[in-house]
């Protein structure tokens, strides 16, 4: 009977879990690899394509939540040059929120 009851305990959470966008996690699995775990951009392919340092307040401030969010949702070119490839098609409008409010955590 105990059990049964953890089972359920269990398998509440992993719903919860499913229902909310982690942004921690979806920043490691699409993000981290330019802007780094650390939103520094000190990553091999960080450096080649040229990321801000997202550490930097003032980096943070000159973005805000609107057009960050367009810019990952769309996509981000500059000179014709495809800076960063639009997420909207593979990530959701929640998820990609998500990943710009944990952006905001990196500020230092
Ligand atoms: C292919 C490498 C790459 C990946 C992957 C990537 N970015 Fe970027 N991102 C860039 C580059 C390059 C820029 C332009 C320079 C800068 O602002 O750092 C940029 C700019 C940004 C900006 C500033 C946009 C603006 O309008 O000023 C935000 C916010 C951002 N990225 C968030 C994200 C998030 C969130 C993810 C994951 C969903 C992500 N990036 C994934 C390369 C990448």
């Amino acid at each position: 009977m105990k059990k049964n009851i953890l089972m359920i305990l269990a398998l509440g959470c992993g719903i919860t879990f499913a229902g909310a966008a982690d942004g921690n996690a979806l920043w490691s699995e699409h993000c981290a690899n330019c802007h780094g775990k650390d939103g520094r951009g000190e990553t091999k392919m960080g450096q080649k394509v040229g990321v801000k340092d997202y550490s930097d307040a003032k980096v943070q401030d000159a973005c805000d939540d609107a057009k960050a969010f367009k810019s990952v949702k769309e996509g981000l070119s500059e000179d014709g040059k495809t800076k960063m490839r639009p997420f909207g098609e593979k990530m959701s409008d929640e998820d990609i929120k998500a990943t710009v409010a944990y952006l905001r955590t990196l500020k230092k």
